[in-house]
């Protein structure tokens, strides 16, 4: 591929998704390979749009990749990764052009909300289209993967099934979708219990928690089983059968991570508040439940008819400062291609 004959530049968005089986844990560091199955929710409007070209005078003074974050320079950190990422596009594609990367999120990064999992979703679509290269949805969300595990989840709609594969090279620890955004009327309310970056990165605690927790092995002895059923579940467009599932996941991970050592605690005060508020709402009759990832929001699945009575709700939890309601969206797609 000439850099005459690629695309000018590629602007891709994808939403953010929620896990409601965990993933927690890896098989393989290097690539990234979980070491259980998860299943999730991508989300519409909280998410990640990036635009990528690669050309001679897209990089840096020193012919490194310029990478942008909210139009400014983004941090080394953040660079470095995103840096990595292109490299795996550009061995793929056969590419030694660098690259202009720009990213906006409208999800507060790093807070547990997943960033990650919209951002490498963007930008697995966006550098490979504008590196000239036209991947199917599950060699994207293998792509995806490298960059963040959840981010393979977010290349699909509505509810995704990550699958543990089995392969060395995990050419075949990909998503799938089960479910797309249209075909089951539910939203995702999330309480947000503090501002800020969460305590400990996800990659850190996992393997920490692999390395010191007791539980771990038990932890992903749980998996199959919760897939299974929340399978059946998503697929019967049951939330009485569904929420369960999803609560115990979220519990048996964070009850995993809290008993390594040193222990991890992404909890708070309104953490806690906002899991009474909904078992509150449950006594009352509302079916609505609870998630909680790397961070102290708590995210609750609910009905439509429902989501106005659960965010007042939620809104009304000592220590909660705000609630998104947010829909179901699609998974990673192109928006400009020039
Ligand atoms: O993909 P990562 O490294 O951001 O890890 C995601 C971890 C959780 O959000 C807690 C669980 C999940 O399955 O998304």
């Amino acid at each position: 591929m000439t850099e005459t004959s690629l695309p000018k530049s590629v602007t891709a968005r994808a939403g953010t998704n929620i896990a409601l089986v965990k993933y927690w844990g890896k098989r393989d560091a290097a690539l990234n390979l979980p070491a259980a199955g998860s299943l999730s929710l991508t989300l519409a409007n909280l998410g990640s749009e990036t635009t990528v070209r690669f050309a001679g005078d897209a990089g840096t003074s020193d012919g490194r990749d310029r990478v942008l974050f909210a139009g400014a320079p983004a941090e080394a950190k953040f660079a470095a990764r995103v840096q990595r990422f292109l490299d795996l596009v550009r061995t793929r594609a056969g590419l030694r052009l660098p690259a202009e990367v720009a990213t906006t999120n409208t999800v507060p990064t790093a807070a547990g909300l997943a960033s990650s999992a919209a951002g490498f979703a963007a930008l697995a679509l966006a550098a490979s289209r504008a590196a000239g290269l036209r991947l199917s949805p599950a060699e994207l969300s293998e792509l995806a993967r490298r960059g963040s595990g959840s981010a393979a989840r977010s290349i699909f709609g509505g509810f995704a099934e990550m699958s543990t594969g089995t392969r060395t090279d995990g050419a075949d620890a990909v998503a799938h979708g089960l479910l797309d955004e249209q075909s089951w009327d539910v939203r995702l309310c999330v309480a947000i219990t503090a501002e800020g970056e969460k305590a400990v990165g996800s990659t850190a605690a996992m393997d920490r928690t692999a390395l010191t927790s007791p539980y771990y092995q038990g932890w992903l002895a749980s998996v199959p089983v919760d897939l299974e059923e929340a399978r059946a579940a998503v697929l019967a467009r049951d939330l009485a059968a569904l929420g369960p599932i999803a609560e115990r996941s979220a519990l048996r991970m964070h009850a995993c991570a809290l008993a390594a050592d040193p222990h991890i605690l992404y909890w708070n005060p309104a953490t806690v508040a906002a899991m009474s508020t909904v078992k509150g709402l449950r006594a009352r009759g509302t079916l609505a439940f609870f998630t909680i990832d790397a961070g102290p929001h708590v995210k609750v699945l609910c009905r439509t008819a429902d989501a106005p009575s659960v965010q007042a709700s939620l809104a009304a939890t000592p220590g909660v400062m705000r609630v998104l309601v947010l829909a179901p969206g699609p998974g990673a797609n192109i928006l400009h291609e020039k």
